[in-house]
């Protein structure tokens, strides 16, 4: 019998800490049902003390997950921990993870305080944080850069306390391969009473290492890794969900342990990260990329259609690419629709949810010929982003653009549903719509990124538009996907501007 690998996702909480890929209590939820469809052991939903938004959300996901851990971040002061225990009241099973720094620097400089108060305030945490539930989990931050010897003092006392998860943090991606797995197997050898926590690795990609420092840590002993869809998270992010239950599925002579994830719905969770946080997947990341299972070269292509484990080591259903990926046309019926949607694992909420996705799709269909998988998960996700109540809609657009002459738009957008109207010349026609839709929304923000992505093949492909901003040092992302990639701009930009406008402040769980 192989030891169960618990896979811990924190998407919603640490890959919501790279910049701009803030969400709503709404995203969240259905990232969260999506992380649940796939298995996923434990959701850190998020950190509740950081604001109401933030506590709303973690609460919300608490009270709709049933079967998987959903667990809130907390710094080891009382008032943080009980802001999460209230949170997770609601949930089937919860956690709290309750968190200090041990490594010198972060005592020093950023606590200022002694080990021996880092020690008595971790125990504290974990006796408080016990008081709400059983499952209580401790991270000493930045234990790739803390001493062993004082690593082991307050691990030993957090067990005593009453922590039963362990979580070892590599906070910057600082750690060698080697050298976490070693950090761990002393860890697990010199404290006397380890047998009674489950050891738990937290890496980050600093170095590109995050992956492999975990499965390091496996190796070694760990039997918790806390991942992230897509690698999202702080900086350069954490390890990549996909790639360690990949890894370790796929080399199980090397493993003494697996994980209880279903690995067809990795592809669309990466999906519907990307769509959300607007974070889009290069095409060659490893197991979610557009070109990882493609081949190009003859030589390749060949060996795999003689016998596709020549160069393939993986099978892309296996992960959750479609192999039937023409699906609708503008002959399809609701009944058609909806058992697609339900294949995918798209589930939407009410009737009126459907009708309205399936009314837009009509529309779609009238545009585009046929549609594609992908073409359905931008619908749905831009449905929604309608169903949020925005400030901005856009009601219409007009761009003239010409050759020789500067590029003209016209647009009429509601603001908290009153129709107001502007035009603006600008160096091209998305220019000239942001430039007129600013004119009305005056947000005094900065664009930092603007990509189109053709979401499929063919000159009639839906183009979906990624919009970053910045006003003031707070960063959103907003997305729009249309057969014209110009009001898929447009809606891109509200969708940004809708964030911003609706924002609440929120702390950080590090500072
Ligand atoms: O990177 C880190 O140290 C963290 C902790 C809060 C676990 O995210
Ligand atoms: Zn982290």
């Amino acid at each position: 019998m192989k030891d169960q690998l618990i896979i811990f996702d924190t998407t919603l909480r640490d890959g919501e800490q790279s910049p701009g890929a803030s969400m709503t209590r709404e995203e969240k939820i259905r990232i969260a049902k999506q992380l649940e469809r796939m298995r996923v052991d434990v959701i850190e939903a998020g950190f509740p003390a950081a604001s109401n938004g933030d506590f709303e959300a973690v609460k919300a996901v608490a009270d709709v997950i049933k079967d998987s851990t959903v667990c809130g971040l907390a710094r080891a002061l009382e008032k943080d921990i009980n802001r999460a225990g209230e949170a997770l009241k609601g949930a089937n099973s919860g956690r709290i993870h309750t968190f200090i720094a041990t490594s010198p620097i972060h005592m020093e400089r950023k606590l200022r305080m002694t080990p021996d108060q880092v020690v008595e305030q971790a125990v504290k945490a974990v006796q408080w944080a016990r008081q709400w539930t059983d499952n209580v989990e401790f991270s000493p931050e930045d234990a790739g850069r803390s001493e062993p010897d004082f690593l082991c003092r307050v691990l030993e006392a957090v067990i005593d306390a009453g922590a039963r998860t362990l979580n070892i943090p590599d906070t910057v991606g600082y750690n060698l391969p080697w050298q976490f797995g070693e950090l761990i197997r002393t860890l697990r050898e010199r404290i006397p009473n380890s047998d009674k926590a489950i050891f738990s690795v937290h890496c980050h990609n600093d170095l590109g290492l995050a992956v492999a420092n975990s499965l390091s840590a496996v190796l070694n002993g760990a039997r918790q890794v806390e991942c992230t869809i897509n690698g999202l998270g702080e900086r350069a992010g954490n390890a990549s969900l996909e790639e360690i239950v990949m890894a370790v599925r796929t080399r199980q002579d090397q493993f003494g342990c697996d994980t209880r994830l279903d690995t067809t719905q990795i592809v669309p969770a990466s999906r519907l990260v990307a769509g959300i946080t607007g974070f889009a997947v290069q095409p060659n990341k490893a197991v979610v990329g557009a070109n990882a299972f493609a081949h190009e070269s003859g030589i390749h292509q060949d060996g795999v259609l003689k016998h596709r484990e020549t160069y393939e080591i993986m099978r892309a259903e296996d992960v959750g690419w479609s192999a039937n990926k023409m699906v609708l046309g503008k002959h399809s019926g609701r009944n058609a629709f909806k058992a697609r949607l339900k294949e995918l694992g798209i589930e939407l909420d009410s009737e009126e949810a459907i009708n309205a996705a399936f009314a837009r799709f009509k529309d779609l269909a009238d545009k585009k010929h046929e549609i594609f998988d992908e073409d359905l998960h931008a619908l749905v996700s831009d449905e929604a982003t309608v169903q949020t109540p925005d400030r901005f809609k856009l009601v219409s657009l007009k761009v003239c653009s010409e050759t020789g002459e500067t590029p003209h738009a016209y647009v009429v957008l509601s603001d908290h549903g009153q129709e107001r109207r502007a035009d603006a010349l600008g160096g091209g026609p998305v220019d000239a719509s942001f430039k007129a839709m600013d004119l009305l929304i005056q947000s005094n923000s900065d664009l930092l990124l603007y990509s189109v992505n053709n979401i499929t093949s063919g000159t009639d492909a839906q183009g979906e538009v990624t919009v970053r901003v910045n006003k003031g040092g707070r960063i959103v992302n907003g997305q729009g996907a249309d057969t014209d990639i110009v009001i898929a701009s447009a809606k891109a930009y509200l969708h940004a501007m809708n964030k911003l406008f609706a924002g609440k402040e929120r702390a950080h769980p590090q500072v």
